[in-house]
C-alpha cells in the first residue's frame, strides 16, 4: 500500500485578512485528495519545537475563510536562518536552525510544505526551497508589494477600511474647517495610500515612489480655500518621505525582526502644514486596523482560489514556486523570479494617472 501524502502549511510575516481562507482552501484541497494536511504554528516555530503542529480537518476550518487573522499563528520575527537566541550572558545570537527545520520537517513524514507569507517568509521559502525542501508559496500581505502576482489577498480588505475611515474624516474635518492628515500602512509601497485616497477622495496623497516638497501640499490645500473648500484630506503613505528627506522611522528592526518599524509621517505633515497655512490640522494614524476584520469578498476568494492552487502544484511536483494572479487565471512563477520583482506604484500607471486627472496632488 502506498504512503499516503502527507503535507502542512504556514502563515509568516505580519497577518492579513484572507490567511484562514487561504488555510482551509489548503485543507479541503488536500483532504479531497485523500491527504492528510497538516498546520505549523508561529510560522517556522512549529517546525523547530514541534509540539506546535495541528492535524487540520474539515471540521477544523469549517467557516474560517470568513474570519481575519490566522488560526495558525504569526510572527515576522521567526526567521530559522537567522534565530534570535541568548546565550549563557544574556546576549542575543543569531542561530541557523535550518537544518533542524529541514530534519522535523523528513522526520514527520511531510511531502510538501505550502508557505504562505509575504516577501519575508516567502524569501525564507526560497532559502529551503534551495536546500531541497519541497516548497510551495501563497503570497499574502496588506501592503501589495510582492511581486509576480497582479495582487496579494488581504490588500482589498485593507484598502476598504481605509477608505471608509477617509470617508468619516470628510463631515469633521469640513465641520471644523480643518485640514485631516491619515497615516496608512504600506511600508515602503504607495499602494494603500493611493487606492484609498483616490476612492476616499483626499485632496493630496502623499506615497514613497513620489517624494513630496511640503510647500506644494500647503499650495494645494491653499488653492482649495480659494474655490470655497475650507477642509482637506491628506493621505500619506507610512513610507512617504519629502524631497530632501527621509522615511520616518518609528523603531530600529529589533535582532531577528523582518524591517524597521515605519511611522509619525502624519503628524510631522499635520504640524507642518498648521505652521505654513495657519489651518487647524490633526493627525491619524489608521495603523493595525487596516489588518483586522473579516477579508472581503475579492480576498476570501483569492485567498482560496491560492490555497486550492498551491495544492494543485503539488500534486504537479512544482516546487519552489509561488502561486500568483496572472489575471483573469492564477498561475505559477518561480519564487526565485517574484522575490526579484521589487513591486512598487508605477508613477507613470494609470492610477497616479487617475488621481492627477482628479485635481489630487502629490506634493511634486
Ligand atoms: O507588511 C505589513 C505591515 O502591516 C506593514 O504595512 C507595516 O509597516 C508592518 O506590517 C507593521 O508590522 P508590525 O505588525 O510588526 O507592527
Amino acid at each position: 500500500m502506498s504512503k499516503r501524502i502527507k503535507i502542512c502549511v504556514n502563515t509568516g510575516g505580519g497577518d492579513a485578512p484572507g490567511l484562514n481562507a487561504a488555510i482551509e482552501a489548503v485543507t479541503m484541497a488536500g483532504y479531497n485528495r485523500q491527504w492528510e494536511v497538516y498546520g505549523i504554528k508561529g510560522g517556522y516555530a512549529g517546525l523547530i519545537d514541534t509540539d506546535e503542529i495541528i492535524r487540520l480537518t474539515p471540521e477544523k476550518v469549517d467557516g474560517i475563510a470568513s474570519l481575519g487573522g490566522t488560526i495558525l499563528g504569526t510572527t515576522n520575527k521567526g526567521n530559522p536562518f537567522k534565530m534570535p537566541i541568548k546565550n549563557a550572558v544574556g546576549e542575543i545570537e543569531l542561530h541557523d536552525l535550518s537544518d533542524k527545520v529541514i530534519g522535523n520537517f523528513h522526520r514527520l513524514g511531510f511531502d510538501a510544505l505550502v508557505a504562505i507569507g509575504g516577501d519575508g517568509s516567502l524569501e525564507i521559502a526560497h532559502e529551503f526551497a534551495k536546500k531541497g525542501m519541497p516548497v510551495v508559496g501563497v503570497p499574502k500581505t496588506i501592503d501589495n508589494d510582492m511581486g509576480g502576482t497582479v495582487v496579494t489577498f488581504g490588500f482589498d480588505t485593507a484598502i476598504s477600511t481605509a477608505t471608509d475611515a477617509i470617508d468619516r474624516l470628510h463631515s469633521t474635518a469640513m465641520s471644523h474647517e480643518r485640514v485631516m492628515v491619515v497615516e496608512v500602512m504600506g511600508r515602503n509601497a504607495g499602494f494603500i495610500a493611493l487606492n484609498s485616497g483616490i476612492s476616499g477622495n483626499a485632496d493630496v496623497i502623499l506615497i514613497p515612489e513620489i517624494p513630496y516638497d511640503i510647500e506644494k501640499v500647503c499650495n494645494k490645500i491653499m488653492e482649495n480655500e480659494l474655490h470655497g473648500r475650507k477642509y482637506a484630506i491628506v493621505v500619506v503613505a507610512e513610507g512617504a518621505r519629502p524631497v530632501d528627506g527621509k522615511e520616518f522611522i518609528k523603531a530600529d528592526a529589533e535582532i531577528g525582526r523582518e524591517h524597521v518599524i515605519l511611522g509619525g509621517v502624519a503628524e510631522m505633515i499635520a504640524s507642518e502644514i498648521t505652521q505654513l497655512t495657519s489651518k487647524d490640522s490633526r493627525s491619524i494614524v489608521l495603523g493595525h486596523l487596516q489588518r483586522g476584520g473579516s477579508p472581503t469578498t475579492f480576498d476570501r476568494l483569492l485567498a482560496l482560489r491560492f490555497g486550492t492552487a498551491a495544492v494543485r502544484a503539488i500534486e504537479d511536483r512544482k516546487f519552489g514556486y509561488m502561486v500568483s494572479l496572472i489575471s483573469p487565471n492564477i498561475g505559477l512563477i518561480p519564487l526565485e523570479e517574484a522575490l526579484k520583482i521589487n513591486k512598487r506604484v508605477s508613477v507613470d500607471g494609470d492610477t497616479v494617472m487617475t488621481a492627477r486627472d482628479l485635481g489630487i496632488s502629490f506634493g511634486d
